[in-house]
Protein backbone atom coordinates (compact mmCIF):
# COMPACT_ATOMS: atom_id res chain seq x y z
CA UNK A 1 0.00 0.00 0.00
CA UNK A 2 1.17 3.43 -1.32
CA UNK A 3 2.06 6.32 1.04
CA UNK A 4 -0.56 8.93 0.23
CA UNK A 5 0.57 12.98 1.04
CA UNK A 6 -2.31 14.23 3.41
CA UNK A 7 -1.06 16.98 5.41
CA UNK A 8 1.62 19.80 5.57
CA UNK A 9 3.82 19.54 8.67
CA UNK A 10 3.61 22.75 10.08
CA UNK A 11 -0.22 22.64 10.33
CA UNK A 12 -0.23 19.63 12.89
CA UNK A 13 0.50 20.94 16.20
CA UNK A 14 2.14 19.10 19.04
CA UNK A 15 -0.41 17.87 21.22
CA UNK A 16 -3.75 17.91 19.19
CA UNK A 17 -5.48 16.31 16.87
CA UNK A 18 -7.17 17.09 13.25
CA UNK A 19 -9.84 15.69 11.28
CA UNK A 20 -8.63 14.74 7.57
CA UNK A 21 -10.19 12.70 4.88
CA UNK A 22 -8.06 10.48 2.44
CA UNK A 23 -9.95 8.91 -0.61
CA UNK A 24 -12.94 8.96 1.58
CA UNK A 25 -11.32 7.57 4.93
CA UNK A 26 -11.86 10.15 7.99
CA UNK A 27 -8.95 9.78 9.41
CA UNK A 28 -7.28 11.93 12.89
CA UNK A 29 -4.17 12.76 12.71
CA UNK A 30 -2.45 13.69 15.98
CA UNK A 31 1.27 15.20 17.20
CA UNK A 32 2.48 13.92 20.15
CA UNK A 33 6.04 14.20 21.31
CA UNK A 34 7.23 15.41 17.59
CA UNK A 35 5.45 11.88 16.04
CA UNK A 36 2.32 12.03 13.93
CA UNK A 37 -0.17 9.59 14.32
CA UNK A 38 -3.07 8.05 12.16
CA UNK A 39 -6.00 6.97 13.43
CA UNK A 40 -9.52 6.32 12.23
CA UNK A 41 -11.96 9.98 13.26
CA UNK A 42 -14.63 7.61 13.96
CA UNK A 43 -15.23 6.85 17.57
CA UNK A 44 -16.98 3.54 17.84
CA UNK A 45 -19.36 3.88 20.77
CA UNK A 46 -21.60 7.23 18.90
CA UNK A 47 -19.18 7.88 16.22
CA UNK A 48 -17.55 11.28 17.46
CA UNK A 49 -14.78 12.63 15.67
CA UNK A 50 -11.93 11.52 17.64
CA UNK A 51 -9.36 14.54 16.03
CA UNK A 52 -11.18 16.68 18.88
CA UNK A 53 -10.34 14.84 21.56
CA UNK A 54 -7.91 15.88 24.08
CA UNK A 55 -4.19 14.10 23.64
CA UNK A 56 -2.06 13.16 26.75
CA UNK A 57 -0.04 10.61 27.75
CA UNK A 58 0.14 8.94 24.86
CA UNK A 59 -3.56 8.99 24.18
CA UNK A 60 -6.70 10.79 22.62
CA UNK A 61 -9.55 11.07 24.35
CA UNK A 62 -13.36 10.78 22.96
CA UNK A 63 -14.87 14.63 22.87
CA UNK A 64 -17.94 13.27 23.54
CA UNK A 65 -17.30 10.74 26.34
CA UNK A 66 -14.29 10.48 26.95
CA UNK A 67 -13.48 6.69 26.03
CA UNK A 68 -9.32 6.73 25.41
CA UNK A 69 -7.48 5.31 22.87
CA UNK A 70 -3.82 4.77 22.28
CA UNK A 71 -2.27 6.91 19.32
CA UNK A 72 0.43 4.17 18.31
CA UNK A 73 -2.15 1.44 18.04
CA UNK A 74 -6.00 2.93 18.24
CA UNK A 75 -6.52 0.40 21.25
CA UNK A 76 -9.40 1.08 23.32
CA UNK A 77 -7.89 1.82 26.89
CA UNK A 78 -11.36 2.83 28.71
CA UNK A 79 -14.93 2.94 28.07
CA UNK A 80 -17.25 3.83 26.89
CA UNK A 81 -16.25 2.43 23.54
CA UNK A 82 -15.40 -1.08 23.99
CA UNK A 83 -13.89 -1.62 19.97
CA UNK A 84 -10.31 -0.53 19.33
CA UNK A 85 -9.99 2.26 16.28
CA UNK A 86 -7.50 1.52 13.16
CA UNK A 87 -4.29 3.07 13.56
CA UNK A 88 -2.11 3.46 9.87
CA UNK A 89 1.30 3.45 9.15
CA UNK A 90 2.76 7.74 8.90
CA UNK A 91 5.00 8.85 7.10
CA UNK A 92 7.20 12.58 7.65
CA UNK A 93 9.36 14.07 5.03
CA UNK A 94 10.13 17.33 3.69
CA UNK A 95 7.55 18.90 5.14
CA UNK A 96 4.61 16.70 4.22
CA UNK A 97 3.04 14.17 6.08
CA UNK A 98 1.64 11.34 4.20
CA UNK A 99 -0.29 8.23 5.26
CA UNK A 100 -0.74 4.03 4.09
CA UNK A 101 -4.15 3.23 4.26
CA UNK A 102 -3.24 -0.21 5.16
CA UNK A 103 -4.10 -0.64 8.81
CA UNK A 104 -1.21 -1.70 11.18
CA UNK A 105 -2.48 -4.83 13.37
CA UNK A 106 -5.89 -5.46 14.68
CA UNK A 107 -6.02 -3.97 18.15
CA UNK A 108 -9.36 -6.54 19.80
CA UNK A 109 -9.66 -5.65 23.32
S1 LIG B 1 -18.86 8.80 21.11
FE1 LIG B 1 -16.85 8.35 21.78
S2 LIG B 1 -17.08 7.68 23.82
FE2 LIG B 1 -19.09 8.13 23.13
Amino acid sequence: MPFLPIARSEDLEEGKGRPYTLEGHRLALVRYEGIVYALDDCCPHAKAPIALGPVENGCIACPWHYAEFELATGKVLSGPACESIAAYPVEEKDGIVSVALEPLAPQNT
